[in-house]
């Protein structure tokens, strides 16, 4: 059981699979505490070895761990239903990418792909760690580049808002009666032997 809940009890795949995979979720509740900076590390650990095109690793994560001034400043790019409950978090992230390839300049088509493989290792280290790990496309995409001195040539992906786990029943509502895992589509929903049918 990861996390306080056994995500057992809400998700049923289909196929065996390693139980890391549903057992990550996407928690708000959070306690506050700060998150260890060796827990930090093993999470940008596990999001290192990420595969990309080329091996270009075009992932950048700036992180700000709370009680530092930086953790104000990326919690006031979150919208507001995000900081709502990211407040509690112990580190906050922005995922950034590199939108070029390194060895000749090219656009680099995958980037985003790249980022959201890195962003995936690293939420399931901090699943098995028992940390809560939340991607927030709710921030505001305008201002974040300034406010981050994000250089030419990169780009917001994402924030990540990493936890201890804290009391569902602090959350407000509508929040605190969604704090429960999600479940998924079938797969013959989303895969098809050959061309996507008509
Ligand atoms: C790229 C990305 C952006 C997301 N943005 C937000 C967000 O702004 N706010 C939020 O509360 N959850 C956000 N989520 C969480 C998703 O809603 C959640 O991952 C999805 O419902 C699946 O649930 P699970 O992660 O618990 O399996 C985001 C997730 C991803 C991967």
């Amino acid at each position: 059981m990861l996390l306080g809940i056994d995500t057992r009890k809400h998700r049923h795949p289909d196929h065996a699979i390693d139980p890391i995979f549903a057992a990550r979720w996407s928690p708000r509740a959070m306690s506050g505490e700060p998150v260890a900076d060796a827990d930090l590390h093993r999470c940008l650990e596990a999001a290192r070895w990420a595969a990309s095109s080329f091996n270009e690793q075009p992932w950048r994560f700036l992180y700000a761990r709370r009680g530092t001034p930086h953790f104000d400043t990326f919690l006031g790019l979150l919208l507001p239903a995000n900081q709502a409950w990211a407040k509690d978090a112990g580190v906050l992230l922005a995922l950034v990418a590199k939108t070029n390839f390194s060895h000749n300049d090219s656009p680099n088509a995958v980037h985003m792909f790249d980022c959201g493989a890195a962003w995936h290792n690293f939420a399931l280290q901090g699943a098995q760690l028992g940390l809560v790990v939340h991607a927030m496309a709710g921030f505001d995409w305008a201002r974040a580049p300034g406010v981050l001195r994000v250089p030419a040539g990169y780009a917001p992906a994402a924030m990540i808002a990493v936890g201890r786990p804290g009391r569902v029943e602090n959350l407000p509502e509508p929040l605190r009666s969604r704090e429960l895992p999600s479940p998924r589509k079938k797969i013959a929903e989303f895969a098809f032997e050959g061309p996507f049918p008509g």
